[in-house]
């Protein structure tokens, strides 16, 4: 059985994609077998990957590349991998979130992870996306209940009003049905560190305390992903339930 799990937010620059190849390279690492599906047509995520794929514990493919929609390539392949990660563009794909490959795509998910800096704009522009997310999941009637996770990325905890957005929006609840990691990515260097270099954060020096710091930060993501899906029951039926629909 596999997971899918996709980065996405309608926000372009948010880290979609450093968080989409080092999401893959932390679970590959700890020996999972991992597909990076790279959705975005600006195909970022592929020419980081491209740069040395010997650097990386997973496998990549690009849907510009397969010249497929997002829906078939990761049905495509799915069966092959325990983890699928999709790095999808701003404004959430072709036609946005609601075209029926990237509706296809929430039908096919376990997970998705909405990473959000700590400003105003940001959190709005996030705020709408997860509502129409959760409208298509409803609309959809889905069977697996689909994961959201909001995960604070570039985050300057130094900074009063970072810190005030985050605080506020967790006491007032948050959104419903939405999953705020506990874990806050700093803003770090080493995410365009990784990307010069050709590597992941994991593939960054250890000798070096701040890049410990983030691979330790970036692992306790992880752990909470891996904590979600671990309380996922079904994902198969609704590959299955799709299939069957194609006939
Ligand atoms: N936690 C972080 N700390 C510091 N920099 C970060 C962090 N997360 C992402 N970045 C940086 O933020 C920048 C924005 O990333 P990028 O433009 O790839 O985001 P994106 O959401 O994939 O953009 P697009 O919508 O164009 O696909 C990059 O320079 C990246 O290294
Ligand atoms: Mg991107």
């Amino acid at each position: 059985m596999s997971f899918v799990i996709v980065i996405a937010n309608q926000k372009g620059g948010t880290g979609k994609t450093p968080l989409a190849v080092n999401t893959a390279a932390g679970i590959a690492r700890r020996g999972v077998k991992t597909l990076l599906v790279d959705a975005d047509p600006q195909a970022t995520a592929t020419q980081w990957f491209e740069k040395n794929p010997d650097n990386f514990d997973f496998d990549m493919l690009s849907t510009q590349k397969a010249g497929l929609p997002v829906d078939e390539v990761i049905k495509q392949t799915m069966e092959e991998y325990q983890i699928v990660v999709v790095d999808t563009p701003a404004g959430g794909g072709e036609g946005a979130l609601d075209d029926k490959s990237n509706r296809r795509l929430v039908r096919l998910s376990s997970l998705y992870v909405v990473p959000t800096k700590p400003t105003p704009g940001s959190l709005r522009s996030t705020i709408g996306f997860v509502r129409r997310l959760q409208g298509i999941r409803d609309f959809e009637q889905l069977t697996n209940s689909l994961n959201i996770m909001l995960l604070w990325v570039q985050a300057q905890s130094r900074t009063v009003i970072m810190r005030d957005i985050i605080k506020s929006f967790e006491a007032e609840g948050g959104i419903d049905g939405v999953y705020i990691a506990k874990t806050v990515l700093q803003n770090r260097i080493g995410y365009d560190d990784a990307d010069g270099w050709g590597t992941s954060i994991f593939g960054l020096e250890e000798k070096i305390k701040s890049n410990r710091i983030l691979q330790q930060e970036f692992y306790a993501y992880i752990d909470e992903v891996e904590d979600l899906l671990a309380a996922e029951p079904v994902v198969a039926d609704s590959v299955e339930m799709i299939s069957e629909e194609a006939h």
